[in-house]
């Protein structure tokens, strides 16, 4: 069945492969991103899939983004908060501003792209609703503090969403992708990528796709029973 999707930072990297595969799915897809014009137009250009910029950081905006995203397509059924950044430096390193981005971008940012969306959720007795979490929020990670605390957060989030939206027909579940092929880990010294790329089991990055096929089934009507589960999707490097 068709239905409205929403996906935060969906324009590129792992979110672009989520939009495509719901649209595969045959949902209508809105993807937003914050700045990256240019790579939006290519996208949509290349999709057909309609793109929207704001910050989802701040509250107002996102709420005003939604509201349009509804007006223009419908009110929004599947919702994936995959939006997200790093800056990472080691503890003693990392300054408040580096802090303050990634709680404000990847753990508040899941707040305001879910909260204006789930009234009407609940309203109307259906919902899907995944955050894309990281290996890194399972196991921490070295100069990430800043991050690994934001993803550990998205873990609380769904399972305590997924106990209130249960009896409303809402599932809220997270995907925990381990290193994956996007400018993300692309930004991450080259030996030091390499040196984590042997301590993959699997011994290679994962692609987006593979993420994409996880959220497709999490967001899809078999899934109504599976509700505030994480799936791991790390090629072997870590069990929780
Ligand atoms: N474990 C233990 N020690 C480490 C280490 C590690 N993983 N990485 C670096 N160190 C050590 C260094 O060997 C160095 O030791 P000495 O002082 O004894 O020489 C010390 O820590 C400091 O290293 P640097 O001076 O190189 O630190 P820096 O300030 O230049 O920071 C860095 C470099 C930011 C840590 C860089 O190494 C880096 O980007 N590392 C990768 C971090 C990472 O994995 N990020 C994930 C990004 S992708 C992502 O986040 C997606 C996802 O969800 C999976
Ligand atoms: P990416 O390639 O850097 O893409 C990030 C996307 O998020 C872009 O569309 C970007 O928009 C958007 N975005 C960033 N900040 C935003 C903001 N403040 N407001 C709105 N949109 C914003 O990242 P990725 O690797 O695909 O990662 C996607 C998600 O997966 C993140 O939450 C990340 O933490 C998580 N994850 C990634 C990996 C990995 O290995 N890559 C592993 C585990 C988890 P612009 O294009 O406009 O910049």
């Amino acid at each position: 069945m068709g239905r409205v999707a929403l996906v935060t930072g969906g324009s590129r990297g792992i979110g672009e492969a989520i939009s495509k595969a719901l649209q595969a799915e045959g949902h209508t897809v809105a993807a937003t991103y914050a700045g990256n014009d240019e790579k939006a137009a290519a996208f949509t250009e290349a999709t057909g899939i309609k793109t929207y910029k704001w910050n989802v950081a701040d509250y107002e905006a996102s709420k005003a983004g939604i509201a349009q995203v509804e007006a223009d397509l419908g009110p929004i059924e599947i919702v994936v908060a995959n939006a997200g950044i790093t800056r990472d430096a080691p503890f003693h390193k990392m300054t408040p501003e580096q802090w303050s981005e990634v709680i404000d971008t990847n753990l508040t940012g899941v707040f305001n792209t879910i909260h204006p969306i789930w009234p009407g959720m609940r309203d109307r007795g259906f919902g899907r609703v995944v955050v894309i979490s990281s290996i890194n929020g399972q196991k921490g990670q070295f100069a990430q503090v800043n991050y690994a605390a934001t993803k550990a957060g998205d873990l609380g989030i769904v399972r305590s969403l997924a106990q209130e939206g249960a009896a409303k027909g809402i599932t809220a579940n997270a995907v925990c992708p381990g290193y994956i092929a996007t400018e993300m880990v692309m930004a991450v010294p080259e030996k030091v990528r390499e040196k984590i790329i042997s301590m993959i089991p699997a011994a290679r990055l994962g692609e987006p796709e593979e993420i994409a096929r996880c959220v497709a089934f999490l967001t899809s009507d078999d899934a109504g029973f599976i509700n505030g589960s994480t799936i791991s999707a790390n090629g072997g490097q870590f069990f929780s």
